[in-house]
């Protein structure tokens, strides 16, 4: 392997910043698409075409047709996060850079590190005896509405015998993982309007209502301080893991001390009491706010009463839960928990159900081994608290969909200072081949 060249042409990748969410990248979504394009050109598809937006398009691909193989159909995605605070990036996160054998740069590892790896591990061995089809997305991290577009009108899109995701992580150093379950997610902007205008904090200030205190009040309704979420009916489908489960979770090297002192880097852990971290993790639905906008926040001080005051929130789901059903019940609880003075405004933004996914295919034992003859460990059963939105659809096909990585826990997904580990990525260039090879040498799967 010519790790030089290949660290080159990711780092071309890594520098494009396709942030799917904000309009002004438009451009560059576009680039990345073109890029993915260009790399599925060199490996011989026939078919490769942009579909569904001109911005964020699907990038489709078709390989080299090999008749009576298996058809694996690889899913990820080109676009990244917003790469802000900046200030708290050691190196820009445009300009990937190594340190110490790691690769800093937004998207290292979610998830265009990932896809560069499935890419490469097809040359790596040498154009395997596998019918590969490709859906790289660009809107990911923005709720995957192009790509649920296309399945819509196009499902055959998503016909395969085994659907891989390379978007995870390891569940420890040295420990391969293979995902059961990924939680939905439902986003919001939760708006409140207590006035016609802005008012004189002097004039109208103890008498007049104020909507940011309005909004912080119906926030810390919503979720108290003991982690419990004041939505009805939220939890009344949510199950907890099974003794088989929970016995799987328990050999997986985790350790509460740990996670807080070297990951949270925090001084305490929150959330519901009495369950534990992996359940509050990966069996529970959360509520989190990711910011509040209105008022007064420019340089300086000015004295005034906001109007209008709004939540960016997210809720995760798990297993049982509907997405459907959750947006309902938020928009009753945020019209129950107001005061009646207090015009609340509840906007879904984007969701996806949660998904979960039998490990019992063929292909899960094909991965395993590949794993197991690579980095000398097979996969874990483990579950993500992240949601890819498209993965329960992908599964609608009927194709089991393996869900996997070669990211380590502590890559700092969204966050400053996002990494790849490159022992990781060229060890999970050997392991992909080797999967391929070994799912080649399958001819009914
Ligand atoms: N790769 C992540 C999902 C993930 C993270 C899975 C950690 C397993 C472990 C994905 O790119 C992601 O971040 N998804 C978003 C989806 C949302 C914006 C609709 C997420 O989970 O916030
Ligand atoms: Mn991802
Ligand atoms: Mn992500």
């Amino acid at each position: 392997m010519d790790s030089e060249r290949l660290l080159s042409e990711l780092t071309e990748f890594l520098r494009i910043p396709s942030v799917s969410t904000l309009p002004a990248h438009d451009g560059d979504c576009r680039r990345a698409a073109e890029w993915v394009a260009a790399e599925l050109r060199r490996l011989g598809c026939r078919d490769v075409a942009f579909l569904g937006s001109d911005t964020h398009p699907v990038v489709w691909g078709v390989g080299p047709e090999v008749p009576g193989a298996p058809t694996l159909l690889i899913y990820g995605h080109y676009d990244v996060q917003p790469p802000d605070p900046l200030a708290e990036w050691t190196t820009p996160p445009f300009e990937p850079a190594v340190r110490g054998g790691k690769l800093f740069a937004r998207g290292s590892a979610d998830d265009k590190g990932q896809v560069f790896c499935l890419l490469k591990a097809i040359a790596a061995a040498g154009r395997p005896p596998v019918n590969f089809r490709f859906l790289i997305e660009g809107e990911e991290e923005y709720g995957s509405e192009v790509l649920f577009d296309l399945l819509k009108r196009e499902p055959s899109r998503s016909n395969a015998d085994v659907i891989l995701v390379a978007d995870m992580s390891y569940a420890a150093p040295g420990w391969p993982a293979v995902y059961t379950m990924l939680r939905g997610i439902a986003y919001f902007e939760i708006t409140v309007r207590t006035s016609k205008s802005d008012l004189h904090s002097g004039e109208y200030g103890g008498a007049a209502p104020n909507a940011h205190e309005e909004l912080c009040r119906l926030l810390t309704r919503l979720k108290s301080e003991d982690g419990k979420i004041h939505v009805p009916g939220l939890y009344s489908t949510v199950r907890p893991p099974s003794k088989k489960e929970l016995a799987i979770w328990k050999k997986v090297p985790f350790r509460e001390k740990e996670f807080l002192a070297r990951r949270v880097q925090a001084k305490a852990l929150t959330g519901i009491r009495g369950r534990s971290v992996l359940e509050r993790l990966w069996a529970l639905p959360t509520f989190e706010i990711h910011g509040i906008l209105g008022g007064f926040t420019g340089t300086g001080a000015k004295t005034v009463i906001p109007a209008e005051a709004t939540a960016k929130v997210s809720l995760r789901l798990v297993p049982n839960q509907k997405l459907k059903t959750v947006v309902r019940q938020v928009g009753e609880a945020v019209r129950r928990l107001a005061p009646k003075y207090v015009q609340t405004k509840v906007h879904f933004v984007h969701g996806a159900d949660p998904a979960v996914i039998a490990v019992d295919h063929a292909a899960f034992g094909l991965l395993d081994q590949a794993f197991k003859e690579v980095v000398g460990r097979g996969t874990v059963q483990i579950r993500a608290g992240g949601s890819i939105p498209i993965v329960p659809a992908l599964a609608k096909s009927g194709a089991p969909v393996v869900m996997t990585g070669i990211g380590l826990p502590d890559d700092r997904l969204h966050a400053p200072d996002e990494k790849l580990d490159l022992q990781q990525l060229w060890d999970g260039i050997k392991v992909f081949r080797r999967f391929y090879e070994l799912l080649g040498a399958v001819r009914a799967v």
